[in-house]
């Protein structure tokens, strides 16, 4: 049961759009599937239409235990057979674990998903932060993923991510391994994301980078706006991204494996 991250520094850049689509992927192979909604914002709680609970991933950083944690889980409108996705779902409040003072913390987040059993992924959609809350995903994790757009400041905070992971590795997580940078929303006929991809390459390698690169494509916000995976967007652009998660889904497991 691999347990990923998904991460960045920048706003808005697709990690919930990542987490969703490998999410989708992982549900067509007929996997049982986890969603950790660890942003505030919630956005992926209310995409995937997780069933209300009283209790949320607020709770379970404040109680990590068995019982906080399975009063928490709950399963989501997304219909794609034969697998499922469950979700411990997002609340505002847990901005409240954002607060990084410095010195030395014991994960919480890690601790409650210790007793999680079942599933064959679990993916955690983090903030627009390197704040304690990502680092909570990150000590949680066995595998990072970085997403990232092919602009300046995108650049910039893949290497801010790649810090966070490396201290992480060297304190509380020895096993987290980096699973790559993913680059999002790419159109192949601007020049500056051309070169901004070829700036990514450089720096950390080929191998580091998921490719292919994910194309900015209309179907990935209709799939938001249906509320559906974008497994199920019947469009040439749908099954172009659809097909791109799953060939990220395979390599994540090869890794995780
Ligand atoms: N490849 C893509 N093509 C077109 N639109 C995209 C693509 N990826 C993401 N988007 C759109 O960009 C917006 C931001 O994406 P998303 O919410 O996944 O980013 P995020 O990094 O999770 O944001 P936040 O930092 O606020 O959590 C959404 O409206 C989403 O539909
Ligand atoms: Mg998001």
């Amino acid at each position: 049961m691999p347990t990923v991250s998904v991460l960045s520094l920048k706003g808005g850049v697709g990690k919930t759009s990542v987490v969703l689509g490998l999410a989708g992927a992982a549900t067509v192979r007929g996997l049982a599937t986890l969603v950790v909604d660890l942003d505030p914002q919630g956005n992926a709680t209310s995409l995937l239409k997780a069933h209300k609970t009283r209790t949320t991933v607020a709770d379970v950083l404040g109680h990590p235990t068995r019982e906080t944690l399975e009063k928490a889980l709950t399963p989501c409108d997304w219909e794609v057979a034969p697998g499922e996705v469950d979700v411990l779902p997002g609340h505002s409040s847990v901005i409240r674990f954002d607060a990084w003072a410095g010195g030395a913390w014991r994960p919480k987040l890690a601790r409650a998903l210790s007793h999680l059993d079942g599933y064959d992924l679990v993916l955690i959609d983090c903030p627009p932060s390197l704040g304690a809350l990502t680092r909570e995903a990150l000590a949680a994790s066995d595998l990072a993923l970085v997403v990232t757009t092919p602009s300046y400041f995108g650049a910039q905070g893949v290497e801010r991510a790649m810090a966070e992971i490396d201290e992480i590795t060297k304190s509380v997580n020895p096993t987290l391994e980096l699973a790559g940078i993913v680059v999002n929303r790419v159109r192949s006929v601007a020049e500056e994301h051309t070169y901004r991809n070829k700036e990514l390459v450089e720096i950390y390698g080929r191998t580091t980078l998921f490719k292919p690169s994910i194309p900015d494509r209309i179907a990935v916000q209709q799939a938001e706006g249906f509320g559906q995976p974008v497994q199920l967007v019947r469009t040439a652009g749908g099954r172009e991204v659809a097909e791109i998660f799953d060939t990220y889904l395979t390599s994540l497991l090869r890794k995780g494996a």
